[in-house]
């Protein structure tokens, strides 16, 4: 990685958690604010507020408008991983207990409800002439995600669902946000629409790589790095890239094992065997070539945008995430 990427990328992380920990905060009522800071203390990668600093950055918005959004994206995002914990039935978050484990399910609805709003303030907050624009992006994302996250509770229920839904599926529940956090920087800089429209693709694809390799991981990872128990979607049955992706291409036996996981999910004792079943049948090498396939199609939309160091971040930042391992 070129020394001036990675600068500007640690440099950005370091920034955006400054600020997500010098959030004015109240104390009272503790079963609020405590929750909400175990949330916003958490070691996450950062990566939405990273691509709308290095967006805005690239245009040269304004810094506190962009550091304002940037952090909006987190925290928003934030909330959605405390909500989805709930509707996963997860116990595990960023390798510590869910917000609905620690207390209980209640909490965790108004912890991510208090979230949402705050994201919600600090897009409210900016002084950009863009500033509608900005926040009916904003709140146009958050319905696509809900749309998003349906489709993907609505698929427990059925046996079977094509890759291509699959793929509409996550494009709303995950690439969404990371396209709309390179937008908006790119909306504060005032980009050109032509510019915009590749963060647009950029952020689409890099997306759809980042929940491939989120399904893959989910199977591949090492329990201490991962954050969250690994194997955990197929105990619990849940339709990723590779589960419908081994029922499309094995069969006899094989199709059968993969297809009991469907209706009962997984006992944990078969981790091993799911993932030597998976390695056999060229699942995991498959979802690693869908991986790269779309980093590679994100990177092509950068030939577009301005020949400057941020271009650069935006590259590294997909070739870091083909190779992240949590
Ligand atoms: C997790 O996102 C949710 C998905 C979209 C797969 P991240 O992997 O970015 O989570 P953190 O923020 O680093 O914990
Ligand atoms: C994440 O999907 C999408 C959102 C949180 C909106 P997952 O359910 O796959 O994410 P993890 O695996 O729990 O992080
Ligand atoms: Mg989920
Ligand atoms: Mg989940
Ligand atoms: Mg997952």
């Amino acid at each position: 990685m070129s020394d001036a990427a990675y600068e500007f990328m640690s440099a950005s992380r370091e920034r955006v958690d400054r600020l997500l920990a010098g959030l004015e905060m109240r104390q009272d009522p503790v079963g609020l604010y405590d929750p909400v800071r175990y949330v916003l203390e958490a070691p996450g990668k950062r990566i939405r507020p990273l691509l709308t600093l290095a967006s805005a950055a690239l245009y040269d918005a304004p810094e506190n408008d962009a550091l304002s959004v940037a952090a909006a994206m987190e925290v928003f995002h934030s909330f959605t991983l405390v909500h989805d914990d709930i509707m996963d039935g997860a116990a595990e978050r960023r390798g510590r207990a869910a917000v609905h484990i620690k207390w209980d399910e209640p909490t965790a609805i108004l912890c991510g409800d208090y979230l949402m709003g705050l994201s919600m303030e600090l897009v409210a907050g900016i002084d950009s002439p863009r500033r509608s624009d900005v926040i009916r992006r904003f709140l146009a994302t958050v319905r696509t995600l809900c749309e998003g996250q349906i489709r993907d509770m609505r698929f427990e229920q059925k046996m079977n669902v094509p890759l291509d839904d699959y793929m509409l599926m996550i494009g709303q529940k995950t690439a969404a946000l990371l396209q709309t956090s390179v937008v908006l920087g790119g909306m504060l800089g005032d980009a050109p629409p032509g510019d915009i429209l590749h963060l647009e693709h950029y952020g689409e694809h890099l997306g759809l790589a980042f929940q491939i390799q989120d399904d893959l991981l989910d199977v591949t990872a090492d329990e201490s790095s991962w954050g969250k128990p690994v194997g955990g979607d197929l105990v619990t049955g849940k339709r990723t890239w590779l589960l419908l992706r081994a029922l499309e291409v094995t069969v006899g036996e094989d199709y059968t094992w993969f297809r009991r996981i469907l209706s009962d999910g997984l006992d944990a004792d078969l981790i091993p065997e799911a993932r030597r079943r998976l390695s056999a049948a060229g699942i995991l090498d498959a979802a690693q070539k869908a991986v790269i396939f779309h980093s590679e199609a994100a990177r092509r939309h950068l030939d577009h945008l301005p020949d400057r160091r941020e271009r650069d971040v935006f590259r590294e930042l997909a070739v870091e995430l083909e190779r992240r391992v949590h």
